[in-house]
């Protein structure tokens, strides 16, 4: 049950692909379109002045051919939550708007519509009810505590490195289940399979992505053996469980498992540290969670809202239609810009502000940094509890931290945050 290319056929797919996601950038750097700014270095640093400038340019702004975007905030809500949009389109079967295909992120509920969408999320909501969660939340505190330990004594360290990587690394692993001896391979390759997910740049980094998703699979595929013969009450085990039933395929049961590693280990990671930078940049935020690190949980709500890890999100009309009054072809894909929904001053007050007790006012209007509709995503609440569980011990721990030199970011146009991140300890 290998997961990558399959066939001749699949395989073809694969490379030209590759090719097409060059054409695809060349064809964007030709057309204009103020997107193109996001993969700039001055783009990646501050992203905010290109979705004032879509925002300002109109609701809904041409791109290159076949794509539109919006960073409205109501048409964003709407767009995702809209029955006659969809993450893949039907027509053309192409997933995301990506110009990759094939890749397994394409075979799981990130890229599937209903009905096939709605049978499998139902399956993966066991992993992530309200009693997972509580039994997951004693872990995410060791583990939080094992870090700072590690880090104590030192006058600084990398923060991503050292902290907000290692925490929901380690926590998807928990959530899966893994045998010790296989966390490490898996953190490895992992990290190489969740740096495919904004498309392959090169062949090499395809090689190495195809040989990360083997390694990930044999792990996967040894797993599901032991869940098999040792069922336990988690995720997997519910899981293959289903999978002998027929409810879901052999290569879904992958998919799910592979969407849930890359989402577990390259979103939650930018939450903290993005929080971290928020935090420091604005004047007197640190220390008032320092004060009262009760504060963490609204500080986390409001980093979501301010500066968000995943940037946008993408959905193709079915058909001809309208969205905002404006015309939108059928197979067209919109990209829904969250981080500049997110600060539309028509619905957020002084929205470049980050008001650490924002969300204390319950009126405020919910961000969209986690989507909305069919694809809500499924990990919010973990996401929610690692990173305010991280930032409350940070804040009781090492409340003397400080953010000393710039943040390098992640090469990223989707996922926002720095790749390292240098903290000092006076
Ligand atoms: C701060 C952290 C996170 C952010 C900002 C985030 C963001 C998102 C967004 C925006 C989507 C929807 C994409 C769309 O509408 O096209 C999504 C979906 C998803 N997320 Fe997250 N995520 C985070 C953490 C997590 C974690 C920790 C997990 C699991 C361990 C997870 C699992 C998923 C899954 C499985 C989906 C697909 C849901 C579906 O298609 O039905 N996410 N996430």
């Amino acid at each position: 049950m290998r997961q990558g290319p399959q066939s001749p056929k699949e395989a073809a797919a694969f490379v030209v692909g590759i090719f097409r996601s060059r054409a695809w950038e060349w064809q964007a750097q030709r057309s204009g379109s103020p997107l193109v700014g996001f993969d700039t270095d001055e783009g990646r640093r501050d992203p905010y002045p290109i979705h004032e400038h879509v925002r300002a340019l109109g609701r809904v702004v041409p791109g290159m051919p076949g794509f539109a975007a919006t960073a409205d905030y109501e048409l964003c809500h709407d767009l995702v939550r809209r029955r006659d949009f969809g993450v893949r389109d039907p027509h053309t079967d192409v997933v995301h708007g990506a110009v990759y295909q094939g890749n397994s992120i394409d075979r799981s509920i990130l890229g599937l519509n209903p009905p096939d969408h709605t049978r499998l999320r139902r399956l993966a909501a066991h992993g992530f009810s309200p009693k997972q969660l509580a039994s997951y939340e004693v872990a995410i505190e060791k583990r939080v505590q094992d870090l700072l330990d590690a880090v104590e004594g030192r006058g600084s360290f990398d923060l991503v490195h050292a902290y907000a990587a290692p925490l929901p690394i380690g926590v998807i692993s928990d959530l899966l289940g893994l045998p010790d001896a296989d966390v490490a391979a898996f953190e490895k390759y992992g990290q190489t399979l969740a740096s495919i997910l904004d498309g392959i740049t090169s062949l090499n980094h395809a090689r190495r992505g195809a040989t990360a998703s083997f390694r990930v699979e044999r792990i996967l595929e040894r797993l599901f053996e032991l869940r098999r013969t040792d069922p336990r009450d988690d995720l997997v085990s519910s899981l293959v469980a289903a999978e002998k039933e027929g409810q879901l395929t052999p290569r879904e049961l992958l998919a799910m498992c592979q969407l849930l590693l890359v989402a577990g280990f390259e979103t939650t990671v930018n939450l903290i540290s993005n929080a971290v930078l928020a935090l420091h940049r604005t004047p007197g935020a640190w220390e008032r969670l320092v004060d009262d690190p009760g504060l963490a949980a609204l500080a986390v709500e409001e980093t979501l809202r301010y500066d968000p890890p995943v940037q946008r999100t993408i959905r193709a009309a079915f058909e001809d239609t309208t969205l905002g009054g404006h015309p939108i072809p059928r197979s067209t894909w919109v990209v829904a810009l969250i981080g500049g929904a997110n600060r539309d001053p028509g619905v957020f007050e002084a929205p470049a502000e980050f008001r650490i007790d924002r969300y204390a006012d319950a009126a405020t209007p919910a961000h969209l940094a986690f989507s909305g509709g069919a694809h809500y995503c499924i990990g919010a609440p973990l996401a929610r509890l690692e990173a305010t569980v991280a930032l409350r011990a940070l804040a009781e721990r090492v409340p003397q931290l400080r953010v000393v030199g710039e943040p390098t970011m992640r090469p990223s146009t989707t996922v926002r945050g720095p790749a390292s991140l240098p903290v000092g300890v006076r």
